[in-house]
């Protein structure tokens, strides 16, 4: 996304134009930016060729995931509608791993039958249950266990997964436990040992501590694990102000890891690859000033962007059509949800906006639609796939009628 004689595009094509001819708010996706995004990935890790798993959460539209499976990557999911979802984008089950702290028995059950490559568990009472099910099928099952490595990812601390007050994984013990459950089990094939200590990582050092605390216990257990899998994390650099992810050191760390470990790694990624290829774009309905501030009263909310209002999570904010004029109060970009925390960002320098003016909310192609919600009965946005001049709608915009 760029400015061109003071309009802001993505690859060829104007977004005010996309505005008038799909409406607003709407989910702006940069093709090109997605394969840059997936062949960094790829490159930086290429001298152990992992099998990388797009963690669906991150975005779960249809037509995304098709485009990022023609790369060759599998995909992390966390529920019974994402698996199918993976398997009805064409992701081959062997490239599937099934992570979360509360799967059900029918979602274990349908994992199962779909053959994926492996049930990633996150407690002995999952392990238990999915041995029982194993069993009333007769089948042999491959699974991973999940660590908790009690490692800070220095990362929000609503998003962070790692630490032992958080609910994910288990303890050294418990997977000690484990292990020797394993053992006894003729339905239960133990091959993996997963770790994820938390998402918007930008310092490599925690992921150094992780596979430490991962090495330390793969020397301790003569269990032999065939798969290693870390998670995803990586951060990208939503202001300037972020350092970016040191990825050089990361592989370095991983390399040392495996000179002593030989084991196949497994990555989750979900924002690295997605959050910096989506743009939301939407109208100020309304400007009010309210005094020492003045109130951009956009057409797009919390229900279609929530990491501010969930996280205090930053995005930047930019005008579609760029001018010289700087307004002379603050404003404070809020949506029309009747909700105090629905409001994006408050900036106190901005261009000045007149009302109809366009929007642009940058990174927002992870956890961005994926999160959005019908809340107040608003129809979810249109999603729309820019390659170079060529665009698509991949997801048609609510309408009134689907929700009423
Ligand atoms: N693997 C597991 C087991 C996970 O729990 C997650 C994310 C990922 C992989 C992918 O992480 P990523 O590479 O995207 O950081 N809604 C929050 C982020 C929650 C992340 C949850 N787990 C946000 O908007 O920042």
């Amino acid at each position: 996304m760029r400015y061109l004689k003071n309009k802001l595009i993505i690859e060829n094509i104007p977004i005010s134009n996309i505005a008038k001819k799909f409406g607003t708010p709407s989910y702006c996706y940069s093709f090109n930016k997605l394969k840059q995004n997936i062949n960094f990935f790829k490159k930086s890790f290429k001298s152990f060729s992992p099998l990388i798993c797009f963690a669906i959460k991150s975005n779960t539209n249809i037509n995304i995931i098709k485009e990022i499976k023609k790369f060759g990557f599998g995909a992390d999911v966390v529920s019974m509608g994402e698996l199918m979802m993976a398997l009805k984008a064409g992701i081959i089950p062997r490239k599937i791993v099934f992570s979360g702290v509360g799967k059900t028995t029918s979602e274990i059950s349908y994992a199962i039958d779909k053959k994926i490559l492996l049930i990633n568990a996150e407690s002995l009472s999952e392990i238990k249950e999915i041995n029982r099910i194993a069993k009333s099928k007769n089948k042999r099952i491959k699974i991973g266990v999940r660590l908790n490595p009690n490692t800070d990812a220095k990362t929000l601390s609503q998003i962070s997964t790692g630490k032992k007050e958080n609910k994910f994984g288990v303890n050294k013990n418990t997977l000690y436990e484990i292990i020797n459950y394993c053992k006894n089990s003729k339905n239960i094939d133990l091959k993996c040992l997963s770790v994820h200590i938390g998402s918007q990582i930008l310092d490599h050092k925690p992921y150094e501590k992780m596979l430490k605390a991962v090495s330390q216990i793969l020397n301790k257990t003569n269990h032999k694990f065939e798969f290693i899998d870390l998670g995803g994390g990586m951060g990208i650099t939503y202001t300037d102000k972020n350092k970016k992810l040191n990825y050089k050191k990361y592989n370095t760390a991983i390399l040392k890891f495996l000179r002593k470990h030989k084991v196949k790694i497994i990555f989750e990624p979900g924002r690295s690859i997605i959050g910096d290829t989506g743009t939301l774009v939407s109208k100020i309905i309304y400007i009010k000033d309210s005094g020492s501030k003045k109130f951009i009263i956009l057409d797009a909310a919390m229900n279609d962007l929530m990491r501010p209002a969930l996280y205090g999570a930053f995005h930047k904010t930019l005008p579609v059509t760029k001018s010289n004029k700087i307004s002379k109060k603050p404003y404070e970009f809020v949506g029309p949800i009747c909700e105090s925390t629905d409001k994006f960002v408050t900036l106190k320098k901005f261009q000045a906006l007149k009302e109809k003016d366009l929007i642009a909310i940058c990174d927002v192609g992870a956890y961005g639609m994926s999160l959005s919600s019908n809340y107040n009965l608003r129809p979810k946005p249109v999603e729309i796939l820019i390659n170079g001049s060529k665009i698509k709608v991949i997801r048609k915009r609510q309408k009134h009628e689907d929700i009423i």
